[in-house]
């Protein structure tokens, strides 16, 4: 199927410390960024990424786009305050709507391996929506906000997910509109498809498929790259 992917890179984190917003920090004098694109360069299916970006930050990333040729991203966009509002910006591109597949994929998730894209696609143009996802291993526990526990949940039930997220583009674009219409928040792409009421399936996702959002994932990331 043809596939368009969107990394979302409007985010303006720097919780690791410094000037950079975390996507734009180098690992092997290579940008997070442009790592991340470039784990889409050998994946026949994918003809077009798309970047939403923060607006002060456009010129930077053009930039960066040229100087390590990445040939695949075909537009940068301006993204928006919260990470949905950026891929519903990647979503409206012309790249994303003449495609059958689009895969939504965090600009700090530089480790993704090609054998997981592989994967991802072909169960995505069966099933229509699909994520990478792990297996919790410790305990996870419901809470009050007064700082109770309030429930343990049944870990078998439960998975980590991950990116990328790959969704048959009507059923993205669809589950974009129908929440953007009904206020709804969701804390990954999967849950807005969810709302609208399609069902979402998961394979295995793999451990070394980090979000660098910490000083320490930093330093974690350095190792998998060796
Ligand atoms: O902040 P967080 O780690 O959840 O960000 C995940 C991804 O979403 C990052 O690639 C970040 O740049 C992106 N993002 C975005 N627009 C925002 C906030 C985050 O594209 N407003």
């Amino acid at each position: 199927m043809q596939t368009s992917v969107i990394i979302p890179a409007a985010g303006l984190g720097k919780r690791i410390g410094g000037e950079l917003p975390k996507q734009y920090i180098e690992i092997n004098n290579i940008p997070l960024l442009v790592h991340s694109i470039k784990l889409f360069d050998n994946i026949d299916d994918v003809e077009s990424i798309v970047i939403p970006v923060h607006s002060e930050w456009f010129s930077y990333t053009k930039d960066l786009i040229k100087k390590f040729d990445c040939k695949k991203v075909k537009e940068i966009t301006i993204g928006g305050q919260e990470r949905q509002e950026s891929v519903n910006a990647g979503l409206h591109l012309k790249a994303v709507q003449e495609s059958e597949l689009v895969l939504v994929h965090d600009a700090v998730r530089p480790f993704a391996s090609q054998a997981l894209l592989n994967k991802l696609i072909e169960a995505a143009e069966e099933y229509g929506a699909v994520v990478p996802a792990l297996k919790p291993v410790d305990t996870i526990k419901e809470v009050s906000h007064k700082g109770y526990v309030t429930k343990t949940l049944e870990r078998e039930m439960l998975i980590q997910v991950q990116t990328p997220q790959a969704f048959w583009s009507n059923v993205a674009v669809d589950a974009y509109e129908k929440a953007a219409k009904a206020g709804y928040r969701g804390t990954d792409d999967a849950a807005l498809v969810e709302f609208n009421g399609y069902k979402v399936y998961f394979i295995d996702g793999e451990p070394t498929n980090i979000k660098i959002t910490t000083p320490i994932d930093l330093e974690f990331a350095k190792l998998i790259l060796k």
